[in-house]
């Protein structure tokens, strides 16, 4: 039975091609260069997410090529073709190699492999096969390939699904248990709420920053009413205590701190600014602040920092003031 009402659709006669091209995008694949070399010496390379498996006995594996790539004559003529599965840093390779031209080897690093075809340094596998068959696609030919020898590296891949580039994430469902209160099987449930997990992390990174500051030393509150008045100087200090979200009492006595170290100047019902040794300060805060980062979250992968940043500012967006 039907239940879901398309976005778009088409049938065989009159159908968009564009809609039909939009619609394979649902099926997400990897990114692969797939390189040849003439026996002349000629090599060209070019992106396809066509790769699939076919056959694990032979182990054979096919792409698909359009009849108009102008590095067609070369896979015809070659012996092997590379399949160079990109890893998730390579998606300058995949840009390259899917513009038509000569030089798109230039200042990429590469060995020759079977055949000389190419391959490409820093990929996350690569599949060096021999030619074992061409079949007519209609736009496209089908290069089916018997894998002479493979390689895989501990490196994550470059996904390509809805016309866009993505990586790997692992679906935060998958390894979910269907648990049941407090029966010891998975995190007990009300461990996994959002808030409890933002304000554990939280905590444990908030202390651990303060506690390394060492001489340079400043209270939390201290330091976000410098950090504020950085982006917003002139504010009150009811601006500063709803900025900061510290409330009247915490920011007052924020301010009397700053003021007496001549950090801060101006007038708490007008108008406040940081003093020289103020922005000098905070300066040095952020240095320690970014390496800290570093050092804390050296470890975290760079996609998933940026993710959950992304995220937190989306919570944030509708929040009032844009400091927090
Ligand atoms: C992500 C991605 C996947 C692609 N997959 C294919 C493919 O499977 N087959 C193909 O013929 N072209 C594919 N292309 C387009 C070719 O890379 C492009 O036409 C390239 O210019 C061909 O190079 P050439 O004309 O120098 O041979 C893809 C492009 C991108 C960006």
């Amino acid at each position: 039975m039907r239940t879901d009402d398309p976005t778009e659709a088409g049938a065989r006669e009159g159908f968009d091609p564009k809609a039909l091209r939009r619609t394979l995008g649902q099926f997400a694949t990897g990114v692969t260069v797939v390189t040849a070399a003439k026996p002349d010496g000629e090599i060209v390379g070019m992106t396809a997410n066509s790769f699939a498996s076919v056959s694990l006995e032979p182990p054979l594996v096919l792409w698909s090529i359009v009849r108009e790539a102008k590095s067609l004559p070369v896979f015809l003529e070659a012996t092997h073709f590379a399949i160079n599965v990109l890893a998730k840093d390579q998606l300058d390779h995949s840009n390259r190699f899917a513009r038509p031209g000569q030089d798109k080897f230039v200042d990429v690093d590469w060995t020759p492999g079977l055949g000389s075809a190419p391959v490409l340094s820093g990929a996350a596998a690569v599949f060096e096969c021999a030619r074992h068959a061409e079949h007519d696609g209609g736009d496209h030919i089908i290069m089916v390939g018997r894998v002479d020898r493979f390689a895989r590296f501990d490196r994550d891949v470059l996904v390509f699904a809805q016309g866009r580039y993505g990586v790997t994430a692992e679906h935060p469902l998958a390894d979910r248990q269907p648990g049941i209160a407090g029966s010891g099987d998975g995190p007990h449930p009300y461990d996994d709420f959002l808030i409890p997990l933002l304000h554990r992390a939280y905590s444990s990174l908030y202390d651990a920053f303060f506690a390394e500051l060492g001489e340079e030393g400043i209270s939390g509150p201290d330091m976000r009413v410098l950090a504020y008045l950085s982006i917003r100087p002139g504010s009150s200090a009811e601006l500063v205590s709803r900025g900061t979200y510290l409330g009247s009492q915490i920011t007052s006595e924020a301010l009397e701190t700053l003021r007496g170290q001549d950090l801060v100047a101006g007038d708490p019902d007008t108008a406040l600014h940081l003093t020289e040794t103020g922005t000098a300060r905070l300066k040095r805060l952020i240095q320690y602040a970014e390496r800290f980062e570093l050092e804390r979250l050296g470890d975290v992968d760079a996609v998933e920092l940026a993710t959950i940043k992304r995220l937190l500012r989306r919570l944030t967006e509708n929040d009032g003031p844009e400091f927090g």
